[in-house]
Protein backbone atom coordinates (compact mmCIF):
# COMPACT_ATOMS: atom_id res chain seq x y z
CA UNK A 1 0.00 0.00 0.00
CA UNK A 2 1.52 3.58 -0.70
CA UNK A 3 0.20 6.46 1.59
CA UNK A 4 0.98 9.78 0.45
CA UNK A 5 3.36 11.79 3.19
CA UNK A 6 0.45 13.53 5.56
CA UNK A 7 -1.83 10.92 5.53
CA UNK A 8 -1.84 9.19 8.72
CA UNK A 9 -0.35 5.60 7.77
CA UNK A 10 -2.81 3.34 8.87
CA UNK A 11 -5.95 2.07 8.30
CA UNK A 12 -9.20 3.69 9.36
CA UNK A 13 -10.44 1.27 11.96
CA UNK A 14 -14.12 0.89 12.11
CA UNK A 15 -16.52 -1.58 10.57
CA UNK A 16 -16.05 -3.55 7.22
CA UNK A 17 -17.73 -1.22 4.66
CA UNK A 18 -20.32 -3.20 3.56
CA UNK A 19 -21.17 -4.55 6.83
CA UNK A 20 -21.49 -0.72 8.21
CA UNK A 21 -23.92 -0.07 5.56
CA UNK A 22 -25.58 -3.14 5.25
CA UNK A 23 -29.15 -1.33 5.57
CA UNK A 24 -28.09 0.88 2.15
CA UNK A 25 -27.09 -2.14 0.06
CA UNK A 26 -29.37 -3.51 -2.88
CA UNK A 27 -27.97 -6.92 -2.35
CA UNK A 28 -28.15 -7.12 1.34
CA UNK A 29 -32.67 -5.92 0.95
CA UNK A 30 -32.97 -8.65 -1.71
CA UNK A 31 -31.59 -11.12 0.44
CA UNK A 32 -33.48 -10.16 3.46
CA UNK A 33 -36.51 -9.99 1.60
CA UNK A 34 -35.55 -13.41 0.71
CA UNK A 35 -35.22 -14.43 4.39
CA UNK A 36 -31.36 -13.98 5.02
CA UNK A 37 -30.77 -13.21 8.67
CA UNK A 38 -28.55 -10.00 9.14
CA UNK A 39 -26.14 -11.93 11.26
CA UNK A 40 -26.17 -14.25 8.15
CA UNK A 41 -25.71 -11.49 5.95
CA UNK A 42 -22.70 -10.50 8.49
CA UNK A 43 -21.58 -12.94 8.37
CA UNK A 44 -20.99 -14.04 4.67
CA UNK A 45 -19.59 -10.60 4.24
CA UNK A 46 -16.81 -11.27 6.80
CA UNK A 47 -16.59 -14.84 4.75
CA UNK A 48 -16.25 -13.48 1.51
CA UNK A 49 -13.38 -11.05 2.96
CA UNK A 50 -11.38 -13.17 4.84
CA UNK A 51 -11.36 -15.22 1.52
CA UNK A 52 -10.47 -12.62 -0.69
CA UNK A 53 -7.65 -11.55 2.38
CA UNK A 54 -6.58 -14.77 1.60
CA UNK A 55 -5.91 -13.84 -1.98
CA UNK A 56 -4.42 -10.80 -2.21
CA UNK A 57 -3.38 -10.18 1.53
CA UNK A 58 -5.45 -7.39 2.10
CA UNK A 59 -9.17 -8.05 1.86
CA UNK A 60 -11.51 -5.18 1.85
CA UNK A 61 -10.88 -1.90 4.77
CA UNK A 62 -11.96 1.57 4.82
CA UNK A 63 -9.62 3.12 2.67
CA UNK A 64 -7.27 5.92 3.96
CA UNK A 65 -8.63 9.83 3.74
CA UNK A 66 -6.26 12.67 4.72
CA UNK A 67 -4.82 15.82 4.14
CA UNK A 68 -1.71 15.32 1.90
CA UNK A 69 0.63 18.42 2.96
CA UNK A 70 3.16 17.56 0.51
CA UNK A 71 0.71 18.24 -2.16
CA UNK A 72 -1.18 21.28 -0.41
CA UNK A 73 2.25 23.31 -0.19
CA UNK A 74 3.26 21.88 -4.01
CA UNK A 75 0.16 24.03 -4.94
CA UNK A 76 -0.14 26.70 -3.16
CA UNK A 77 -3.13 25.94 -0.76
CA UNK A 78 -3.12 28.03 2.52
CA UNK A 79 -3.10 26.36 6.12
CA UNK A 80 -6.89 26.97 6.14
CA UNK A 81 -7.41 24.96 2.83
CA UNK A 82 -5.22 22.20 1.20
CA UNK A 83 -5.88 19.15 -0.80
CA UNK A 84 -7.01 16.14 0.64
CA UNK A 85 -6.68 12.37 -0.40
CA UNK A 86 -8.64 9.92 -0.27
CA UNK A 87 -6.03 6.84 -1.15
CA UNK A 88 -7.71 3.84 -2.95
CA UNK A 89 -4.39 2.48 -3.75
CA UNK A 90 -4.35 -0.36 -1.23
CA UNK A 91 -8.02 -1.33 -1.63
CA UNK A 92 -8.92 -4.71 -1.86
CA UNK A 93 -8.70 -6.33 -4.95
CA UNK A 94 -5.96 -3.97 -5.74
CA UNK A 95 -8.04 -0.79 -6.60
CA UNK A 96 -11.33 0.63 -6.29
CA UNK A 97 -12.95 -2.11 -8.78
CA UNK A 98 -13.52 -4.65 -5.92
CA UNK A 99 -16.17 -1.84 -4.31
CA UNK A 100 -18.38 -2.58 -7.59
CA UNK A 101 -17.57 -6.28 -8.21
CA UNK A 102 -18.19 -7.25 -4.25
CA UNK A 103 -22.10 -6.22 -4.45
CA UNK A 104 -22.16 -8.72 -7.26
CA UNK A 105 -20.49 -11.67 -5.66
CA UNK A 106 -22.57 -11.18 -2.52
CA UNK A 107 -25.89 -11.36 -4.35
CA UNK A 108 -24.75 -14.51 -6.15
CA UNK A 109 -23.42 -16.05 -3.27
CA UNK A 110 -26.91 -15.04 -0.87
CA UNK A 111 -29.04 -16.81 -3.87
CA UNK A 112 -26.87 -19.81 -3.24
CA UNK A 113 -27.12 -20.27 0.63
CA UNK A 114 -30.52 -19.34 -0.11
CA UNK A 115 -30.82 -22.76 -2.92
CA UNK A 116 -32.12 -20.13 -5.68
CA UNK A 117 -28.72 -21.22 -7.25
CA UNK A 118 -27.97 -24.59 -7.72
CA UNK A 119 -25.23 -24.31 -10.35
CA UNK A 120 -22.77 -21.90 -10.59
CA UNK A 121 -22.84 -20.00 -14.12
CA UNK A 122 -19.20 -19.18 -14.98
CA UNK A 123 -18.32 -15.19 -14.29
CA UNK A 124 -17.58 -13.05 -17.14
CA UNK A 125 -15.89 -9.48 -17.78
CA UNK A 126 -14.14 -7.98 -20.46
CA UNK A 127 -11.09 -5.58 -19.19
CA UNK A 128 -7.26 -5.98 -19.26
CA UNK A 129 -6.62 -3.71 -16.39
CA UNK A 130 -7.66 -2.95 -12.59
CA UNK A 131 -11.19 -4.38 -13.41
CA UNK A 132 -10.21 -7.81 -14.62
CA UNK A 133 -7.27 -7.99 -11.66
CA UNK A 134 -10.39 -7.34 -8.96
CA UNK A 135 -12.36 -9.47 -10.59
CA UNK A 136 -10.29 -12.64 -10.86
CA UNK A 137 -9.21 -11.98 -7.14
CA UNK A 138 -12.86 -12.22 -6.20
CA UNK A 139 -13.96 -15.10 -8.52
CA UNK A 140 -10.11 -16.74 -6.70
CA UNK A 141 -11.66 -15.95 -3.40
CA UNK A 142 -15.35 -17.56 -3.76
CA UNK A 143 -13.68 -20.45 -6.07
CA UNK A 144 -16.40 -19.34 -9.27
CA UNK A 145 -14.91 -19.92 -12.52
CA UNK A 146 -14.07 -16.77 -14.46
CA UNK A 147 -13.43 -15.95 -18.29
CA UNK A 148 -11.88 -12.58 -18.83
CA UNK A 149 -11.98 -11.13 -22.02
CA UNK A 150 -8.96 -9.35 -23.01
CA UNK A 151 -7.19 -7.23 -26.05
CA UNK A 152 -4.79 -9.02 -28.33
CA UNK A 153 -2.14 -6.68 -27.32
CA UNK A 154 -2.52 -7.28 -23.82
CA UNK A 155 0.81 -7.40 -21.88
CA UNK A 156 2.58 -11.15 -21.16
CA UNK A 157 3.26 -10.40 -17.75
CA UNK A 158 -0.76 -8.88 -16.72
CA UNK A 159 -1.69 -12.28 -18.49
CA UNK A 160 0.39 -14.39 -16.46
CA UNK A 161 -0.86 -12.31 -13.05
CA UNK A 162 -4.56 -13.32 -14.51
CA UNK A 163 -3.34 -17.46 -14.88
CA UNK A 164 -1.88 -16.80 -11.70
CA UNK A 165 -5.36 -16.47 -10.08
CA UNK A 166 -6.81 -19.21 -12.24
CA UNK A 167 -9.02 -17.11 -14.87
CA UNK A 168 -9.47 -18.27 -18.15
CA UNK A 169 -8.07 -15.66 -20.17
CA UNK A 170 -9.46 -15.11 -23.87
CA UNK A 171 -7.25 -12.97 -26.24
CA UNK A 172 -9.62 -11.79 -28.31
CA UNK A 173 -8.97 -10.63 -32.05
CA UNK A 174 -11.05 -8.84 -34.54
CA UNK A 175 -13.24 -11.89 -36.81
CA UNK A 176 -14.22 -10.90 -40.58
CA UNK A 177 -17.53 -10.80 -39.63
CA UNK A 178 -17.50 -8.96 -36.55
CA UNK A 179 -19.56 -5.77 -36.33
CA UNK A 180 -18.04 -2.47 -34.83
CA UNK A 181 -16.66 -2.43 -31.29
CA UNK A 182 -13.80 -3.94 -28.94
CA UNK A 183 -13.53 -7.95 -29.59
CA UNK A 184 -13.56 -8.47 -26.28
CA UNK A 185 -16.26 -6.50 -25.37
CA UNK A 186 -18.18 -8.73 -28.37
CA UNK A 187 -17.20 -12.20 -27.13
CA UNK A 188 -17.84 -10.72 -23.24
CA UNK A 189 -21.68 -9.88 -24.64
CA UNK A 190 -21.96 -13.35 -26.33
CA UNK A 191 -20.64 -15.36 -23.43
CA UNK A 192 -23.34 -13.72 -21.43
CA UNK A 193 -26.05 -14.28 -23.63
CA UNK A 194 -25.18 -17.88 -23.50
CA UNK A 195 -25.63 -17.80 -19.67
CA UNK A 196 -22.50 -16.22 -17.85
CA UNK A 197 -22.85 -13.93 -15.07
CA UNK A 198 -21.19 -10.00 -16.36
CA UNK A 199 -19.06 -9.63 -13.52
CA UNK A 200 -18.12 -6.36 -14.43
CA UNK A 201 -18.08 -2.52 -13.61
CA UNK A 202 -20.40 -0.99 -15.95
CA UNK A 203 -23.61 -0.32 -14.89
CA UNK A 204 -25.28 -1.35 -18.24
CA UNK A 205 -24.24 -4.09 -17.95
CA UNK A 206 -24.96 -5.08 -14.50
CA UNK A 207 -26.61 -2.79 -12.62
CA UNK A 208 -25.55 -4.63 -9.22
CA UNK A 209 -21.45 -3.32 -9.94
CA UNK A 210 -23.61 0.46 -8.76
CA UNK A 211 -24.52 -0.69 -5.63
CA UNK A 212 -21.57 -1.83 -3.90
CA UNK A 213 -19.57 1.29 -5.52
CA UNK A 214 -21.54 4.03 -3.52
CA UNK A 215 -19.39 2.81 -0.79
CA UNK A 216 -16.78 4.85 -1.53
CA UNK A 217 -19.22 7.94 -1.18
CA UNK A 218 -20.54 6.46 2.33
CA UNK A 219 -17.06 6.35 3.47
CA UNK A 220 -15.82 9.82 2.39
CA UNK A 221 -18.79 11.60 3.71
CA UNK A 222 -18.29 10.03 7.22
CA UNK A 223 -14.39 10.46 7.29
CA UNK A 224 -15.23 14.54 6.23
CA UNK A 225 -18.05 14.46 9.16
CA UNK A 226 -15.19 12.77 11.33
CA UNK A 227 -13.73 14.47 14.39
CA UNK A 228 -10.25 14.45 13.20
CA UNK A 229 -11.62 15.49 9.23
CA UNK A 230 -11.63 18.72 7.34
CA UNK A 231 -15.77 18.60 8.42
CA UNK A 232 -16.45 20.46 4.64
CA UNK A 233 -14.96 20.00 1.56
CA UNK A 234 -15.39 22.36 -1.26
CA UNK A 235 -14.78 19.61 -4.18
CA UNK A 236 -13.92 16.44 -5.00
CA UNK A 237 -11.68 15.76 -7.86
CA UNK A 238 -12.62 12.62 -9.91
CA UNK A 239 -11.14 10.56 -12.34
CA UNK A 240 -13.72 8.90 -15.60
CA UNK A 241 -13.14 6.73 -17.79
CA UNK A 242 -16.32 4.43 -17.97
CA UNK A 243 -18.11 6.54 -15.33
CA UNK A 244 -19.20 4.00 -12.44
CA UNK A 245 -16.66 5.23 -9.98
CA UNK A 246 -17.59 8.67 -9.93
CA UNK A 247 -21.39 7.89 -10.51
CA UNK A 248 -20.85 6.31 -7.03
CA UNK A 249 -19.04 8.73 -5.37
CA UNK A 250 -21.69 11.41 -6.01
CA UNK A 251 -24.38 9.01 -5.34
CA UNK A 252 -22.90 8.06 -1.80
CA UNK A 253 -21.92 11.74 -1.05
CA UNK A 254 -25.56 12.99 -1.63
CA UNK A 255 -27.04 9.96 0.76
CA UNK A 256 -24.45 11.37 2.71
CA UNK A 257 -25.80 14.94 2.86
CA UNK A 258 -29.57 13.66 2.88
CA UNK A 259 -29.58 10.98 5.47
CA UNK A 260 -25.68 10.64 6.98
CA UNK A 261 -23.36 12.90 8.60
CA UNK A 262 -22.24 15.20 5.71
CA UNK A 263 -23.86 19.22 6.51
CA UNK A 264 -22.49 20.55 3.24
CA UNK A 265 -22.35 18.84 -0.45
CA UNK A 266 -18.82 19.33 -2.14
CA UNK A 267 -19.03 19.54 -5.47
CA UNK A 268 -18.39 16.36 -7.52
CA UNK A 269 -15.91 17.43 -10.83
CA UNK A 270 -15.80 14.77 -13.34
CA UNK A 271 -12.30 14.69 -14.90
CA UNK A 272 -11.51 13.25 -18.16
CA UNK A 273 -8.49 13.31 -20.09
CA UNK A 274 -8.46 15.65 -23.14
CA UNK A 275 -7.40 12.76 -25.52
CA UNK A 276 -10.62 11.07 -24.39
CA UNK A 277 -13.25 13.32 -23.20
CA UNK A 278 -16.99 11.86 -24.22
CA UNK A 279 -18.35 12.63 -21.26
CA UNK A 280 -17.40 16.50 -21.79
CA UNK A 281 -19.08 16.56 -24.64
CA UNK A 282 -22.16 14.99 -23.57
CA UNK A 283 -21.82 17.75 -20.88
CA UNK A 284 -22.06 20.31 -23.35
CA UNK A 285 -24.98 19.07 -25.02
CA UNK A 286 -26.75 19.51 -22.00
CA UNK A 287 -27.35 15.40 -21.57
CA UNK A 288 -29.48 14.01 -19.18
CA UNK A 289 -31.59 11.16 -18.19
CA UNK A 290 -34.11 11.84 -20.68
CA UNK A 291 -31.65 12.11 -23.82
CA UNK A 292 -31.30 10.35 -26.54
CA UNK A 293 -28.14 7.95 -25.77
CA UNK A 294 -27.04 7.98 -29.41
CA UNK A 295 -27.48 11.70 -29.77
CA UNK A 296 -25.37 12.90 -26.71
CA UNK A 297 -22.98 10.36 -25.78
CA UNK A 298 -21.21 10.00 -29.40
CA UNK A 299 -17.93 7.28 -28.96
CA UNK A 300 -14.76 9.25 -29.12
CA UNK A 301 -12.00 8.60 -31.99
CA UNK A 302 -8.61 7.10 -31.27
CA UNK A 303 -9.00 7.72 -26.98
CA UNK A 304 -4.87 8.83 -26.20
CA UNK A 305 -3.64 9.23 -23.10
CA UNK A 306 -1.10 8.63 -20.87
CA UNK A 307 -4.03 7.75 -18.41
CA UNK A 308 -4.84 4.28 -20.49
CA UNK A 309 -7.19 3.30 -17.52
CA UNK A 310 -9.86 6.11 -18.55
CA UNK A 311 -9.40 5.57 -22.29
CA UNK A 312 -13.11 4.44 -22.35
CA UNK A 313 -14.59 5.76 -25.86
CA UNK A 314 -18.32 6.04 -24.14
CA UNK A 315 -18.59 6.83 -20.74
CA UNK A 316 -21.22 4.39 -20.24
CA UNK A 317 -22.77 5.70 -16.62
CA UNK A 318 -22.97 8.96 -18.09
CA UNK A 319 -26.46 9.49 -16.59
CA UNK A 320 -25.17 8.74 -12.95
CA UNK A 321 -22.29 10.87 -13.37
CA UNK A 322 -23.98 14.13 -15.03
CA UNK A 323 -26.84 13.34 -12.51
CA UNK A 324 -24.06 13.33 -9.47
CA UNK A 325 -21.96 16.63 -11.25
CA UNK A 326 -25.81 18.36 -11.24
CA UNK A 327 -26.50 17.39 -8.04
CA UNK A 328 -23.59 18.70 -6.51
CA UNK A 329 -23.26 22.24 -8.34
CA UNK A 330 -20.02 20.23 -9.88
CA UNK A 331 -18.69 20.41 -13.46
CA UNK A 332 -16.97 17.74 -15.88
CA UNK A 333 -13.28 18.72 -16.21
CA UNK A 334 -10.87 18.17 -19.18
CA UNK A 335 -7.25 18.35 -17.86
CA UNK A 336 -4.20 18.78 -20.42
CA UNK A 337 -2.33 16.14 -21.27
CA UNK A 338 0.47 17.99 -19.56
CA UNK A 339 -1.23 18.40 -16.77
CA UNK A 340 -2.06 14.25 -16.33
CA UNK A 341 1.94 14.11 -16.88
CA UNK A 342 2.59 16.84 -14.05
CA UNK A 343 -0.33 15.59 -11.84
CA UNK A 344 1.53 11.67 -11.82
CA UNK A 345 4.63 12.98 -10.87
CA UNK A 346 3.42 15.47 -8.18
CA UNK A 347 1.16 12.49 -6.85
CA UNK A 348 4.86 10.18 -6.70
CA UNK A 349 6.97 12.82 -5.43
CA UNK A 350 4.11 13.49 -2.44
CA UNK A 351 4.56 9.47 -1.39
CA UNK A 352 1.48 8.04 -3.30
CA UNK A 353 2.48 5.07 -6.11
CA UNK A 354 -0.05 5.15 -8.55
CA UNK A 355 -0.49 5.30 -11.86
CA UNK A 356 -1.10 8.33 -14.33
CA UNK A 357 -5.02 7.04 -14.33
CA UNK A 358 -4.37 6.98 -10.68
CA UNK A 359 -3.88 10.50 -10.54
CA UNK A 360 -5.65 12.00 -13.23
CA UNK A 361 -7.76 13.65 -10.62
CA UNK A 362 -5.34 15.40 -9.58
CA UNK A 363 -4.30 16.80 -12.97
CA UNK A 364 -8.69 18.20 -13.00
CA UNK A 365 -7.27 19.89 -9.60
CA UNK A 366 -4.42 21.38 -11.46
CA UNK A 367 -6.97 22.47 -14.61
CA UNK A 368 -9.35 24.27 -12.21
CA UNK A 369 -6.23 26.02 -10.64
CA UNK A 370 -5.36 27.55 -13.76
CA UNK A 371 -8.56 28.80 -15.11
CA UNK A 372 -8.78 30.23 -11.96
CA UNK A 373 -12.23 28.29 -11.10
CA UNK A 374 -13.55 31.18 -8.70
CA UNK A 375 -14.57 28.41 -6.13
CA UNK A 376 -11.18 26.31 -5.96
CA UNK A 377 -8.46 28.73 -4.48
CA UNK A 378 -5.85 28.60 -2.39
CA UNK A 379 -7.95 28.79 0.90
CA UNK A 380 -10.01 26.00 -0.24
CA UNK A 381 -10.52 22.73 0.49
CA UNK A 382 -10.19 20.33 -1.84
CA UNK A 383 -10.01 16.56 -2.78
CA UNK A 384 -8.88 14.24 -5.02
CA UNK A 385 -9.53 10.53 -5.26
CA UNK A 386 -6.03 8.30 -5.58
CA UNK A 387 -6.86 5.12 -7.03
CA UNK A 388 -5.08 2.06 -8.45
CA UNK A 389 -1.32 1.07 -8.80
CA UNK A 390 -1.66 -0.37 -12.54
CA UNK A 391 -3.27 1.61 -15.14
C1 LIG B 1 -7.23 3.31 -11.28
C2 LIG B 1 -8.54 3.70 -11.86
N1 LIG B 1 -9.13 4.82 -11.43
C3 LIG B 1 -10.29 5.22 -11.95
C4 LIG B 1 -10.92 4.52 -12.96
C5 LIG B 1 -12.20 5.05 -13.51
O1 LIG B 1 -13.30 4.28 -13.17
P1 LIG B 1 -14.55 4.21 -14.12
O2 LIG B 1 -14.16 3.42 -15.32
O3 LIG B 1 -15.61 3.56 -13.31
O4 LIG B 1 -14.89 5.62 -14.50
C6 LIG B 1 -10.33 3.34 -13.44
C7 LIG B 1 -10.96 2.55 -14.49
O5 LIG B 1 -10.38 1.66 -15.08
C8 LIG B 1 -9.10 2.92 -12.87
O6 LIG B 1 -8.48 1.79 -13.29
Amino acid sequence: MSLGQGVADERVGGAHPFVANDQRLAWAAAAAARGMTTAARHALVAELDAAVAEVDGTGFVTTPFGRSDALSDALGFSAEGGVWVKDETGAGGGSQKARHLFSILLHLRSLELLGELPERPPLAIASCGNAALAAATLARAAEWPIDVYVPTWMSDGFGERLDDLAATVHRCERRADDPPGDPAMLRFREAVEAGAVPFTVQGPENGLCLDGGRTIGWELGDQIAASDGPHRLDAVFVQVGGGAFAACLAAGLVQAADSGPLATLPRVMAVQAEGCAPLALAWERGADATSDWSEVMTPWENPTSLADGILDDETYDWIGVLEGVRATGGDVVVAAESHIVRAHQLAHDAGFDASPTGTASLAGLLEALEAEDAQVGSESKVAVVVSGVTR
